[in-house]
């Protein structure tokens, strides 16, 4: 049950001086900031809802424009951030596809911060250059990319987008320098159920979105590999090019898998290239338990990778590798660099790698992740997710008023209710899951299968416990109840 709630509290002594530029006293008041944010984060309500102009209004108080010259008023912005802001590492807070953070890439996040570098060139970030370097030499050998290259992105979208440019550069290699004008109609298969930066990819990648074709995922979510070669070579028939095929590890509602190794076979009959969107689901290559669903991926030209998503490195942190090594050189390595790159004796900048100029140091917190767990560490914690998923699939099965409403891979658990008096079930499980939100008490979220509502509940918080699951479905039970108690009363 919810618990009162426990403001931030912030009671400075703001001897730093803006003016002189001193930091006396900074540091310690940030960190009691911390400290204590630390301590009510897990505990109290997930978050006080509140509509965005009542929000809004609070956050006026000062003229921003003006500026008060007040650490006074900087800390209490700050604690009116902390106390309105959801709180992620929250054990109900099972909203999205990552929940808090590991501790020791925060301490990576922090001091990523106060160096403030950028990874373009080794002669201002040096240290981060070699532990960048040696970050993606260790998951090219987790990830079985070892021959290839990687690098570090702004995420999954990102590296979707990267994907889909080295895929029709590899097809066209005139594309770099006369574009697309000329060239035949694309095609890019997807599945039904792909993450929706593909369609952007598409779009940002001057192609549109005739060009993304979506081949239908069956009922357990995955792509059908009759369909898409039928489709790919309607496409042929039609004069278009087939340029990629993307699968998907860890699709983003139910958490399935394709068949990589019949998409690969697929894409080499076509000659087109095979991207794996493993973005969520990826990080199982840690697991020994589920790394089973990647089977096959070895064979895809590309992947892409977050782990700011199930491995819980704060946002963000995503990879995408490539099977060949020299593809990044060719697209992203452009332009009169001469103000930035300098030919020195031995020259080591990842800048010209990367569709970025300016890009953060996101492998520190990976790197502290490592030196204090190792991989042990994290294939412990991933079966543990599906340990806790296993316990939330029982629960379910157990629960005479729920139902499991796909197939569970991970730790993705798609279920609703369907005791209700209410004949309209999307609007009844809709209304419970607003009711668990603006009571702060949990923090789960809503999607899609077909026409239908699910719950889609996420476990991916590496400090919840099988109390906490059992928490959730103990207020989820006890809110659909009064939501349809309420129902019957109006009715
Ligand atoms: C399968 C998949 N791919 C890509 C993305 C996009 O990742 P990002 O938010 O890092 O851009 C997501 C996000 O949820 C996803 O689920």
């Amino acid at each position: 049950m919810v618990k009162p709630p426990h403001p931030t509290k912030i009671n400075m002594n703001p001897t730093h001086s803006l003016t002189t530029g001193s930091a006396d006293g900074l540091f310690t008041d940030l960190a009691s900031v911390l400290s204590h944010y630390d301590r009510v984060r897990k505990t109290g309500k997930v978050v006080e809802y509140q509509n965005y102009s009542s929000l809004k209004q609070k956050l006026q108080s000062l003229d921003v424009r003006i500026g008060s010259q007040s650490w006074d008023s900087v800390w209490a912005t700050v604690e009116t951030y902390l106390d309105n802001s959801v709180k992620t590492a929250h054990p109900q807070y099972f909203n999205q596809l990552w929940a808090g953070q590991s501790e020791p890439a925060l301490v990576g996040s922090i001091i990523e911060a106060i160096a403030n570098t950028s990874m373009y060139t080794y002669e201002v970030a040096p240290v981060a250059t070699i532990i960048e370097n040696e970050m993606l030499n260790v998951f090219k050998s987790v990830f079985g990319f070892d021959s290839g290259d990687a690098q570090v992105t702004t995420g999954g979208s990102n590296s979707n987008y990267i994907a889909l440019l080295l895929a029709l550069h590899k097809k066209f290699p005139e594309l770099k320098q006369s574009g697309l004008q000329g060239l035949p109609r694309c095609a890019v298969f997807v599945s039904s159920d792909a993450h929706y930066s593909m369609d952007k990819a598409a779009v940002m990648a001057g192609i549109g979105l005739d060009s993304l074709i979506k081949v239908p995922a069956d009922e357990r979510g995955v792509m059908n590999t009759d369909l898409l070669d039928t489709m790919i070579q309607e496409c042929i028939a039609s004069g278009r090019v087939p340029i990629s095929i993307v699968g998907t590890a860890g699709t983003t509602v139910r958490g399935a898998y394709d068949n990589f190794e019949a998409l690969a076979d697929i894409a080499q009959q076509h000659a087109c290239w095979l991207h794996v969107d493993g973005a969520w689901g990826g990080a199982v290559a840690f697991s020994s338990e589920a790394r089973k669903f990647l089977n096959g991926f070895e064979r895809a030209d590309s992947m892409t990778w977050d782990a700011h998503k199930m491995l819980g490195v704060p946002l963000m942190c995503g990879v995408l590798f490539t099977r060949d090594s020299g593809c990044f050189d060719r697209v992203c390595n452009l332009g009169d660099t001469s103000y930035i790159f300098h030919d020195t004796e031995e020259r080591q900048d990842l800048g010209p790698y990367s569709l970025q100029c300016g890009r953060r140091v996101d492998m520190l917190k990976m790197w502290l992740e490592y030196v204090f767990y190792g991989e042990q560490g994290f294939r412990e914690r991933i079966d543990n997710f599906m340990h806790l998923s296993n316990v939330a699939e029982q629960r379910i099965n157990a629960e005479p008023t729920l139902e499991l409403q796909a197939e569970r891979w991970i730790n993705n658990i798609c279920f609703r209710t369907t005791a209700t008096t209410s004949s309209d079930l999307n609007g009844f499980n809709k209304s419970v899951r607003e009711r668990l939100h603006r009571q702060g008490s949990s923090f789960v979220n809503i999607a899609y299968l077909g026409d239908e509502l699910t719950i889609r509940l996420i476990i991916t918080n590496k400090d919840v416990t099988e109390s906490d699951i059992h928490e959730f479905f103990d207020i989820w039970v006890a809110a659909a109840a009064e939501v349809d108690q309420e129902l019957m009363q109006c009715a």
